[in-house]
């Protein structure tokens, strides 16, 4: 079985202007620059995005996009696409975050267009997936998460799935400091990868499965020490440079 190597993510959100994302970026450089363990990314504003591509050269922090638009040009004001996103320098880009449905009215039915977008243009999606408090307590997290998971992996062949990785992030732990146990994050972690094995055999042992949602350095460890939890995908605490450190150091075991 292959050994999953762990994946840091930090998801800024809204935060940050470029002259404060600069700080940040030098601030984690330092503090990130010796962790060989896990694999590293932050996902910036889109104002953002560029500058930070320009202070992340050859080091070990991967860039990301929080969202891209599945069209590659044309009349969408507002819009970004994935080779805007690869050309300023992103190698990933988060799909399907509940914020974006929350928020922005983004249809559950269009992320597999949006990861399909991605891989055309070169980037590595992360897909979201997760369940709201009200769905969870009427049973319902596995059909939710499924139909998340099918939607956004619709059409991808084999070696297109191997490029996707997962983020498991119940909308109830999102920004509430109410984290999921390890044992009710691994549980659906563990259905995520009984269903990938049905979905993808050759791949399903190697698909990272993050989790997110309240992840922080005091909690960080208790949850990455779960079989089936790949790394971390964290909000709040990423716009903290110690405070990500401590959590990719977690990761370390
Ligand atoms: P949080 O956000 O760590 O602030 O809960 C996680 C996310 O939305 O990716």
């Amino acid at each position: 079985m292959p050994v999953r190597r762990p994946f840091i993510a930090g998801n800024w959100k809204m935060h940050k202007t470029v002259h404060e994302a600069l700080a940040l970026v030098q601030d984690l450089k330092r503090l990130l620059a010796r962790m060989r363990h896990c694999d590293l990314m932050i996902a910036p504003p889109y104002t953002a995005l560029y500058p930070v591509a320009q202070r992340l050269a050859d080091t070990n922090i991967a860039l990301g996009a929080q969202e891209l638009f599945p069209v590659d040009a044309g009349a969408y004001t507002g819009a970004v696409s994935a080779p805007m996103l690869r050309e300023v320098g992103c190698t990933h880009v988060l799909v399907g975050h509940s914020e974006r449905r929350q928020h922005f009215g983004e249809a559950l039915a269009s992320s597999g267009q949006r990861v399909q977008a991605a891989l055309r243009a070169g980037l590595l999606p992360m897909l979201c997936v997760g369940e709201t408090l009200a769905e969870r307590d009427a049973g319902r997290t596995w059909t939710v998460v499924e139909e998340q998971l099918a939607a956004g992996l619709a059409g991808l062949d084999t070696p297109q799935l191997a490029k996707v990785s997962l983020a498991y992030e119940p909308v109830w732990a999102i920004g509430t400091g109410r984290v999921a146990t390890p044992q009710q994050a691994q549980e659906v972690h563990a259905a995520i990868r009984t269903w990938l094995r049905h979905r993808c055999a050759e791949h399903a042992e190697s698909m990272r499965v993050l989790y997110g949602g309240s992840v922080k350095a005091d909690n960080a460890a208790s949850l990455l020490q779960q079989p089936e939890i790949d790394g971390a995908l964290v909000g709040g605490a990423s716009l903290d440079a110690e405070a990500f450190a401590a959590i990719a150091q977690a990761a370390a075991g």
